[in-house]
């Protein structure tokens, strides 16, 4: 990791279809808007569907065609897209048998990608834990995990931080042979064994106190952020508290929440589209809430590595809890211009307004539920 050259954003998840893509897009969008230079690309190895978010009939050439050399610089692969400030790298749509890159391969796009002249790189990353999103998603502190407001996207997307994690470790590391038998162990126990971080930490420090030091350093220095998308509901930010947690006491890292953005019909019909909502619906919700989520990132009190101590991390849980209630309170907005419009039948309203005043009540208590154990927190 390095202190200079573009800020790299990989977006990544636990498992497929929770909107990674939708957010690489649109995000990438809103740092242009916000005057940075930035540079969107597809690595979403087998998966490959930026070039069709942004209205391509055919896949241009991309990453595949660059790890088969055909060209020699990741930058010459660069196309331009509807916002002066922002281009971008198709990815592998037409190269059969590329999802399986090699490490030298690998190693050669990383640097490229490094070298690229820009201020923001966002990275769409395939869903999962293969070596191919960690090695890309563990690039940078600014990565971000996208899960739904369930419990089983919470739960891979705590496994795919798990796995970062002992990737980083064992990257790192390995250089020791003395650990080598800590790594075989949880090597051969795969990625979804019962182990927890904080076990391997203890059998290094048995080994070495100084490395155990420098693995603690490790961890310390890495940090991802958290989008809930396709909510229902305000106390669906539990959901994102919950990962926060287990990321914590499991796992040993800070997280912070970039965003929630509600389920919104206006993203199906920007695909159906092939126009970003950057441009197809720029005054929705779900494009200014991403916008917001830019602004943060702009923002961020301490360039480059963002990692946040947990003064920092209430000023987050606050303003997202304020998000969230304005949120709502466009969303009444949106319904009486629909019942003024005759959109809406008057019992069609009164039902809304009442499942509104329960989001709302719902919405109070789980902010003093939270305020609460920030108390406790800070004790
Ligand atoms: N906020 C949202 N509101 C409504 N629908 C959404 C929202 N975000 C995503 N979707 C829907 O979810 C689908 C999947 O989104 P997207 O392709 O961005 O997910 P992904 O994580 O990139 O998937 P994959 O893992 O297959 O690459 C989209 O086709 C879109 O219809
Ligand atoms: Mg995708």
């Amino acid at each position: 990791m390095k202190n200079e050259g573009p800020i790299i954003i990989p977006i990544a998840s636990g498992k497929g279809g929770v909107g990674k893509t939708v957010i690489s897009v649109n995000l990438s969008f809103a740092l242009a808007q916000l005057g940075k230079k930035t540079i969107l690309i597809d690595l979403d190895f087998g998966g490959a569907n930026i070039h069709t978010c942004l209205g391509y009939d055919i896949a241009p050439d991309g990453i595949g065609n660059f790890l088969n050399e055909k060209r020699i610089h990741l930058s010459e692969y660069l196309l331009t897209t509807d916002h002066k400030n922002l281009t971008f790298i198709p990815g592998d749509a037409e190269m059969v048998g590329i999802a399986n890159i090699t490490n030298p391969q690998k190693k050669k796009l990383i640097n490229q990608i490094l070298a690229l002249e820009a201020d923001y790189i966002v990275l769409d990353l395939g869903a999962g834990s293969t070596f191919n999103t960690i090695d890309f998603f563990m690039t940078s502190s600014f990565g971000v995990i996208v899960a739904m407001p369930e419990l089983t996207s919470i739960l891979n997307a705590y496994a795919l931080l798990k796995n970062t994690i002992f990737r980083l470790l064992y990257v790192n590391l390995k250089k020791y042979p003395e650990l080598k038998p800590v790594f075989d162990v949880h090597l051969q126990n795969g990625g979804e064994a019962a182990w927890k971080i904080s076990e391997i930490l203890d059998k290094i420090f048995e080994i070495d106190p100084e490395i155990h030091a420098e693995a603690a350093s490790i961890i310390d220095s890495f940090s991802s952020k958290i989008i809930i998308n396709m909510a229902y509901k305000p106390k669906d930010v539990a959901m994102g508290e919950r990962l926060r947690k287990i990321a914590k006491s499991y796992i040993g890292i800070e997280m912070e929440y970039l965003g929630f953005l509600y389920r919104d019909k206006i993203v199906e019909q920007s695909i159906a589209a092939r126009t970003p909502l950057a441009i197809f619906a720029q005054d929705s919700q779900t494009f200014q809430t991403i916008l917001r989520m830019a602004y943060k990132i702009v923002n961020a009190r301490k360039l480059p590595y963002f990692i946040l101590d947990i003064d920092n991390y209430e000023d987050s849980l606050e303003i997202l809890l304020e998000e969230a209630t304005d949120d709502l309170v466009s969303r009444i907005e949106g319904y009486e211009k629909l019942a003024d419009e005759n959109l809406l039948t008057v019992n069609e309203l009164i039902s809304i307004v009442k499942n509104l005043e329960y989001e709302t009540l719902t919405y109070k208590k789980r902010i003093q539920e939270l305020e609460g154990e920030l108390i406790k927190y800070r004790k």
